[in-house]
């Protein structure tokens, strides 16, 4: 697939799938070809939102959950409501011979649209292989460190301009925690408020264990509402445990019989050690596996 990035980027098996909703029909396009404009505020500004789904067994997961999560990012930045049925379709066609023995992620992204040109938000999806690394975090855990966001717990509830909760395209703090993170030799992070108290991953929820009850912080905090976490806490409470969202610091964390960065590409990645001290996981990680459908991958 000749294109002017390379064969390297497009290189994938199964290959990439590009598709855009235009005036809200979805079409599938050529995925080495340019699908926005250069003057487009998702790219000049990462103002936007966007969703990111698991693929798997040739389905699309919590599809449902992520477009009404879509619409409240899209009401909490002033956009337009996104196209319910458009998008559901749009993903449809792209997860569409998706081979079922591959993991997917299906990115869903809604831009402001062009800068300076009152129109239409920009709509893509792209649907790719889940990275080996990813998969291996799954299976074996990460090792993570707690990294101040340097806001307090209850500003994001009273700042609404900070976005708490929303799904937006700015990211780029997010990828820094990350990388400053994999610069101590960790593969992940938590973020920590000013106050002392426990948020949530650059992407992903965090959930923990003590006792017969599975634990996450409240979303009042500013946190992104984990569809991974909702879902694994509905399951949880169906086979008998107590779930509770609360606040806590990072002694109650390294406390824990088990705690688990959850969200759906990467399903539950058990938490191997906390700034360097070794943890475990009480030997839960598998039940996780097992009620978020994840053992066999
Ligand atoms: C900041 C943040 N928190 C939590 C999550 C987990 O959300 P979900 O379980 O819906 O994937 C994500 C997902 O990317 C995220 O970016």
């Amino acid at each position: 697939m000749a294109s002017r990035y390379g064969r390297g980027v497009f290189d994938t098996d199964p290959p990439l799938v590009v598709g855009r909703l235009l005036d809200g029909v979805p079409e599938l396009v050529d995925p080495t070809q340019p699908v926005a404009s250069a003057f487009d505020l998702g790219l000049v500004r990462g103002d936007g939102i966007f969703e990111s789904l698991l693929v798997r067994h040739g389905a699309v997961r919590g599809l449902s959950a992520h477009l009404s999560r879509m619409a409240d990012s899209a009401e909490r930045l002033g956009m337009p409501a996104p196209d319910r049925s458009a998008w559901a379709s749009l993903a449809a066609a792209c997860a569409d011979g998706w081979p079922s023995e591959t993991d997917g992620v299906l990115k869903l992204v809604m831009t402001r649209g062009l800068e300076g040109l009152p129109g239409p938000p920009t709509c893509l999806a792209t649907l790719a292989p889940v990275a080996q690394e990813t998969l291996r975090q799954r299976r074996q855990g990460i090792a993570v460190r707690q990294l101040c966001l340097g806001v307090a717990s209850d500003e994001r509830a009273r700042s609404p301009w900070l976005l708490g909760g929303a799904k937006s395209l700015s990211y780029a703090v997010n990828k820094a925690a990350l990388r400053h993170a994999e610069g101590a030799g960790a593969q992940d992070a938590v973020f920590v408020s000013t106050d002392g108290l426990v948020l949530e991953g650059p992407t992903s929820t965090v959930v923990w264990a003590s006792g017969h009850a599975l634990h996450s912080p409240p979303l009042d905090s500013g946190i992104l509402a984990g569809t991974t976490q909702v879902e694994l806490f509905e399951r949880a409470e169906h086979d008998g445990w107590s779930t509770v969202m609360v606040p806590t610091t990072p002694p109650d964390l390294v406390a824990a019989d088990g705690v688990w960065l959850v969200s759906s590409v990467r399903g539950a990645a058990a938490v191997t050690s906390i700034d360097g001290v070794p943890r475990g996981d009480a030997g839960l990680t598998p039940i996780v596996h097992r009620l978020l459908d994840l053992l066999d991958g």
